[in-house]
Order: structure tokens, then sequence, then C-alpha cells
């Protein structure tokens, strides 16, 4: 693997199977009790520039069970958020640090400080992709499913960093991925153009919600308004009608689909409370996953 987990495009087939099967093993070891502190000693940075609650308390709490400690750093009250360079940030977190998580707007930002870093660096989301979000979601799909080759996963909503993420999945791993976004909120171009001609089993973008949902093995969903894109919101939910994962959309998909969501949710606007809460609904496994998977890409790269 890489030194830095920046773009899920960067893991190759073999890195996606090390992060799975080491997370299934720190999983087995959390419900047995059985301590584990490969990392003992260490430290990891958490700079937030956006709000979290799943990302900043899985990285955290997955440190403490490595041995290791957690810095909640908000750029607000750092010197970053003050105009401080991202290249003397990087070099001197570095000294201090043994790895750093990163939350912000701009993934050429995530990129420039993870070249000036010389400890591994971790996209926790930004608003081109959020591959911590899409490990845990493939765990969580290998838990229920066995596997996800030959599946068809259906991406219905935004076109937003989730969406580019699961394209950037799709590119290496053999899974079908089907796309219903509205004109105007389709996934980044280059993301998907290149998705396209690698993916082993096909990406497909449509602008009909029914046709990528037939016989899918999974249903995902996001947020039509994500952070940063509030002033957009009467526009956004003007344009996202009929792109609602519902009880009859869901009746389209297979029997027993997966529906997924990478949380926080508006019940009412992309997905139904029925659905949702619904005995398909895979969402708080699929929190959970977030830990798993975390820790065993941080005792990858920080160990
Ligand atoms: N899914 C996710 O990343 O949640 P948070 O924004 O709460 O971290
Ligand atoms: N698309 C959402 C994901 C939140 C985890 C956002 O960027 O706000």
């Amino acid at each position: 693997m890489k030194k830095d987990l920046l773009s899920e495009y960067d893991l190759e087939r073999s890195d996606y199977k090390c992060i799975f099967e080491n997370a299934q093993r720190l999983k087995r070891l959390l419900q047995e009790g059985k301590e584990y502190s490969p990392l003992k000693g260490k430290t990891l940075g958490m700079i937030f520039d956006k709000s979290s609650t799943r990302t900043r308390i899985s990285f955290e709490v997955g440190m403490y069970q490595l041995g290791g400690v957690a810095l909640f750093l908000s750029s607000r009250d750092t010197q970053l958020g003050r105009g401080e360079i991202i290249a003397d940030t990087a070099r001197i977190m570095s000294r201090y640090l043994n790895g750093i998580m990163i939350r912000t707007s701009s993934q050429t930002s995530v990129v420039e400080f993870a070249r000036h870093a010389t400890i591994p660096v971790i996209n926790g989301l930004t608003d081109l992709l959020h591959p911590c979000q899409i490990l845990g979601d493939l765990f969580t799909i290998i838990e229920k499913r066995g596997g996800y080759e030959g599946l068809k996963i259906a991406y219905v909503g935004d076109g937003n960093n989730i969406a580019n993420s699961w394209i950037n999945a799709a590119a290496k791993l053999p899974f079908h991925l089907d796309l219903a976004c509205p004109d105007g909120y389709h996934p980044d171009a280059a993301i998907l153009k290149r998705g396209m001609a690698e993916a082993p089993a096909g990406i497909v973008l449509n602008r009909d919600p029914e046709e990528a949902v037939r016989d899918a093995d999974v249903v995902y969903t996001d947020v039509w308004v994500s952070m940063g894109q509030e002033t957009e919101r009467g526009e956004r939910l003007k344009k996202f009608q009929g792109y609602q994962v519902n009880q009859a959309l869901i009746d389209l998909a297979k029997k027993d689909v997966l529906v997924m969501h990478c949380l926080p949710a508006h019940r009412g606007e992309e997905i139904t409370a029925e659905v949702i809460d619904g005995p398909r609904s895979v969402i708080i496994d699929e929190a959970e996953n977030r830990l798993h998977v975390q820790k065993a890409v941080m005792e990858i790269l920080m160990r």
C-alpha cells in the first residue's frame, strides 16, 4: 500500500483484500474482548474543517483501542485557520505525530498536505471523495453477502463525494455500479470517464432511478445537500424530485437487497423513514464498520 490513503483509486485489489482481512481480524478481537495495541505510543492528529459524528468518533476510539492516542484539531483553532501554509503545517505536524486524518473541502489541499508530510495522511472526506466510507461500505457488503464479486450496486441521487468514491472503487473491483443522478448533478466527469474505461464489471450512468435499482443487490443513497451546499438547498430539493429511495423503488430491487446510506440522512428527502428504518436497511452495521476498517487502515499505515 502507498504511504497515504487519499483516494480509493490509489488502492490495488490486493490492498482492498489486505484492509478487509485486517478489519475482520480486528473486529473479532474486539468482540472477543482481547486487547491488541500495535499502535501503543503513537499519535494520530485529526484535522476537522467540517462537522462529523461518525468519522471523528470512530477514528478517536479506533486509535484508543489500538493503544494510541488521537488529537482533535479543529482548523478554526489551529494556525491553519489563520492562514499558516499547508507545507509548513504538514512538515511540523510530521515531527509530532505518527499519522494525520484530514476532513476538509479541497482534495487538492489534502494531496498537497500528504506531499509535504513524512507521515501517513488519511482522507476523512473532501468535497470530491470519501474513501473511508466506501471501505466501510464494502466491508459491510462482504459481511452480509460473502463478497462483492458480480453484485449490482445501485447509487441513486447526488453525484457527490460518495458517488465519486463508489466509481473509484468500481474502477478496481469486480462489482457492477449503476448510478442514477439528475442532469446537472452528475459525478465528477474525469473520475467517471476513467471509471467507465477501467471498471472490470462496468459502470453505467442513468437518469432513471428505476432502471438503476432493477434487480440490484445494494441500493445506496446520500443526502441531496452536502456540507457546504446549504445555500443551494431550495434548488436542489426541486431538482432531486423523483430520486427518492422509497418502498416503490426498493420493490424493483432484489428481494434481499441491502439498503445503505453513509449518514447523516434526511428522512423524507433522499430516503423515506419506512425504507431507512425498514428490514432491508443495514445502516447501523455500516456505520459501525467505519471503526473496524479505519483501525485496519491505521494499523497498516502507521505501525
Ligand atoms: N458518514 C460520515 O462520514 O459521517 P460523519 O460526517 O458523521 O463523520
Ligand atoms: N455527501 C455528504 C457525505 C457526508 C458523510 C457530505 O459531503 O456532506
